[in-house]
């Protein structure tokens, strides 16, 4: 008899998932005779069953297709709301993976996802997952689909950008997301050209991002972007959470692993007083752009379909070989099943002293600090 294998997609969306599921699906029903179906809108469409069947033609014409066609939600299968009530529904998932005689059950996302796998791995299911976040930060891959689409549509805000401020001679604050890792800010921050990049790891001194901003005023520049991720923080905020970015006698201190757990806490308004603030100390107008959701949209790059294709046929292979509890993860140009319990509640936020923060402050980036 075929086995049978359930998809779901979880977490916030992301560019790529469909070329993913595509992978994990096409490579399960051609190379390997199996069978699939998908759960739909994550770990809740799995508690109320419901389905849909991913054969060859469901799997067809997605590549290039933003979002996810199974839809996602944020639910948790430990914590989930049911009628007003906040309940542990971990049960209902297992029996309904029972129920459609499941021989594994892949789930595509990003932290919280790979906590909710690990959790029904402990339940006994046979579970395997993929990386996906526009943030870039799961724990233990190279790199998570998402990344390289959303970092081509923030550099190209930072391109447009450039030439209103330019013409304006206006600071322009252009937020991005990212709550606690900064890979998207900086990476987009220095592919742009952004003249200040904000990241969650560097908590920042608005004087001496203003100090920057005059700088380059006195030298004939009248404008500057700056890039600020979501979860950037003043000094006296981030010191007030306990974060400091550096350790005693001005060492870098060692980035905590830390749990995530679904929706990013998001406080709107930091970004526009950013803006006020600098404002404020320079002299100088400005203005802000908030990208939002529109990172997320749209098409995958190139570089996403790719890695979702590769991730996904990967996946498909070790449920071919029976490997169980673990995450595909990129590991250059290769792929490698990382255990679950070596991936949850950690996070990849961006080390202190990576390359990509050196290069830009040799191309004199302020960062705040
Ligand atoms: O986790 C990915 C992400 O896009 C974060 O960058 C952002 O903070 C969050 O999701 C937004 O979540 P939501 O779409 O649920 O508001």
């Amino acid at each position: 008899m075929s086995k049978m294998i359930g998809i779901l997609t979880a977490g916030g969306d992301s560019p790529g998932l469909n070329a993913a599921i595509r992978g994990v699906g096409k490579a399960l029903l051609g190379r390997y005779g199996m069978k699939v179906i998908g759960f739909r809108d994550g770990f809740r469409g799995m508690m109320e069953n419901r389905t849909q069947l991913l054969d060859s033609a469901a799997l067809s014409g997605i590549l290039t297709l933003g979002g996810t066609i199974l839809g996602t939600s944020r639910d948790k299968p430990y914590a989930m709301t049911v009628a007003g009530t906040v309940r542990d529904m971990t049960d209902v998932i297992v029996d309904n993976y029972r129920r459609h005689h499941l021989d594994a059950l892949v789930c595509l996302g990003g932290g919280g996802t790979q906590k909710n796998a690990y959790h029904l791995m402990k339940q006994g299911l046979n579970v395997i997952t993929l990386p996906k976040t526009i943030d870039n930060d799961v724990a233990r891959t190279d790199v998570c689909f998402g990344y390289d689409t959303a970092l081509g549509i923030a550099t190209e805000a930072i391109d447009r950008l450039h030439s209103t401020a330019h013409s304006h001679h206006r600071i322009l604050v252009l937020e991005l997301m990212g709550n606690k890792a900064g890979w998207l800010a900086l990476g987009a921050g220095i592919a742009g050209g952004a003249d200040v990049i904000l990241i969650p790891e560097i908590p920042y001194d608005v004087r001496k991002v203003a100090a920057a901003i005059l700088r380059r005023s006195h030298h004939g520049q009248g404008f500057s972007i700056v890039a600020v991720a979501e979860g950037a923080m003043p000094r006296e905020a981030a010191a007030a959470q306990g974060k400091s970015g550096k350790g005693k006698g001005g060492k870098k201190k060692v980035q905590k692993p830390q749990a995530q757990e679904g929706a990013a806490s998001h406080t709107p308004g930091n970004s526009l007083l950013l803006a006020r603030q600098l404002e404020e100390l320079t002299g100088l107008e400005s203005r802000l752009t908030i990208l939002g959701h529109l990172q997320r949209g749209g098409t995958p790059s190139a570089g996403d379909r790719l890695l979702a294709t590769r991730l996904g046929t990967a996946c498909a292979d070790l449920i071919n070989d029976g490997v169980f509890g673990v995450m595909v993860a990129a590991r250059g140009d290769c792929t490698k099943p990382v255990p679950l319990v070596e991936v949850v509640g950690k996070r990849r936020t961006v080390p202190l002293n990576h390359c990509w923060i050196e290069s830009a402050r040799s191309v004199h980036t302020c960062f705040g600090d």
